[in-house]
C-alpha cells in the first residue's frame, strides 16, 4: 500500500484550496447541526464537556458543542481548512483553542487523559491509507482520553460504493457518478455537489472527484453551473480516501484496546445496511 505522503493529492494546495472553499456548501452547517444537536447533546450529557475536534473542518461540531457549553479544542491541520474555521468561530463570536496538529504529533502536544470525548468524524480517518497510520491515529485519540471518555469516529458506509464500482468496471464502463453524499447523508447535506469515485488507485484507494450537480428552481429550470468543480489550474478538485471494509474501522478499534464499542448508524443506535454513515463510540476503559 502506498504511504501518505506530501505528493497525495489530499496536501496538493490547489485540491485542497479548492476542497476548503466549497466545503462549507458541501457540508450544509445549518442543516448538519439540525440533524446531529440531540446526539451530541446525549453524549455531552454521558461523558462530559471537556472535547476535542481532530479534525475540525469548518467547524460545525467545535461550534455547536462550544454553544452548548462545552470546552472546545478545535484541531484543524489543513490550512485552508483552518481559515474556515477561523471565519466561522469569528462569524460565532466564538474563542477557541485551535491547534494545527497532523494526527500522529497529537498526543504529544496536548495533554494526555485530558479530555471526555474526542471526535474524528466526516469521514476522515479515510485519509490515512496504511494500517500502521491509521492505528497510530487511534492510540493518539486513546492517550489524550481520560479513563471512561468517549472517542467518536465515524466512517462513510463504502459497501454500496465498493459494490457499484466494481459492477461499472466490471462492464469496462467509465467510473462516473456512481455515489452521492447528499440525499439523506447526515454529514454532508449540501445538495448542490456530489463525491464521485473515478479511479480505483493500486495501493487500493479509490480517487473521487466532485460534481457541482443541478439544483432546480420552482420553475423546475437548472441554476448555476453544472459539472465538476475545478482547482485554480482548472483540473477536477481530487481526494484519494481509502474505503473500509464493513467491520474493519470495529476491529481497528478494539486492536487498540477500546474497552466497548457501540456502532450507530446515521446517527440511530444499532447497524442498517443502507446507512450513508456509521458512528462508532469507542470507550476508553
Ligand atoms: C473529510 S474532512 C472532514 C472535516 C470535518 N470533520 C467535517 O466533518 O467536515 C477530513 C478531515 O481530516 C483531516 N485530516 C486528514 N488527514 C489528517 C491527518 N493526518 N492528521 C490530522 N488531520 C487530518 C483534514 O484536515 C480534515 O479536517
Amino acid at each position: 500500500m502506498s504511504q501518505l505522503s506530501s505528493a497525495s493529492v489530499n496536501y496538493q494546495p490547489e485540491h485542497a484550496k479548492a476542497r476548503a472553499d466549497f466545503w462549507p456548501e458541501f457540508v450544509d452547517a445549518q442543516k448538519r447541526w439540525q440533524i446531529e444537536e440531540s446526539f451530541w447533546r446525549g453524549l455531552v450529557d454521558q461523558y462530559g464537556i471537556r472535547v476535542l475536534d481532530t479534525c475540525s473542518g469548518a467547524g460545525v461540531e467545535a461550534i455547536g458543542l462550544s454553544q452548548m457549553g462545552c470546552d472546545v479544542t478545535a484541531n484543524e491541520e489543513d490550512p485552508f481548512l483552518r481559515d474556515v474555521l477561523q471565519v466561522n468561530l469569528d462569524d460565532s463570536n466564538l474563542v477557541l483553542p485551535v491547534t494545527d496538529l497532523k494526527w500522529k504529533n497529537l498526543a504529544e502536544n496536548l495533554p494526555e487523559e485530558s479530555f471526555d470525548m474526542l471526535l474524528c468524524v466526516g469521514n476522515s480517518l479515510t485519509y490515512l491509507f496504511t494500517r500502521e497510520d491509521q492505528l497510530l491515529a487511534l492510540h493518539n485519540f486513546k492517550r489524550l482520553l481520560k479513563k471512561g471518555g468517549v472517542l467518536v469516529l465515524d466512517e462513510r458506509n463504502y459497501m454500496p460504493i465498493k459494490r457499484r464500482v466494481e459492477e461499472t468496471l466490471a462492464k469496462g464502463k467509465p467510473l462516473e457518478y456512481t455515489s452521492s453524499c447528499g440525499n439523506g447523508s447526515p454529514m454532508y447535506c449540501g445538495e448542490t455537489i456530489v463525491a464521485y469515485p473515478v479511479q480505483v488507485n493500486e495501493s487500493g484507494t479509490y480517487t473521487f472527484h466532485y460534481k457541482r450537480i443541478p439544483k432546480l428552481d420552482s420553475a423546475q429550470e437548472i441554476r448555476g453551473q453544472v459539472g465538476d468543480v475545478l482547482t485554480e489550474n482548472r483540473e477536477p478538485v481530487a481526494v484519494e480516501m481509502y474505503p473500509f471494509s464493513v467491520l474493519e474501522v470495529g476491529g481497528l478499534l478494539q486492536q487498540v484496546e477500546f474497552e466497548r464499542v457501540a456502532t450507530f448508524s446515521d446517527l440511530e443506535p444499532g447497524i442498517s445496511r443502507s446507512a450513508h454513515f456509521y458512528q462508532h463510540l469507542a470507550i476508553k476503559g
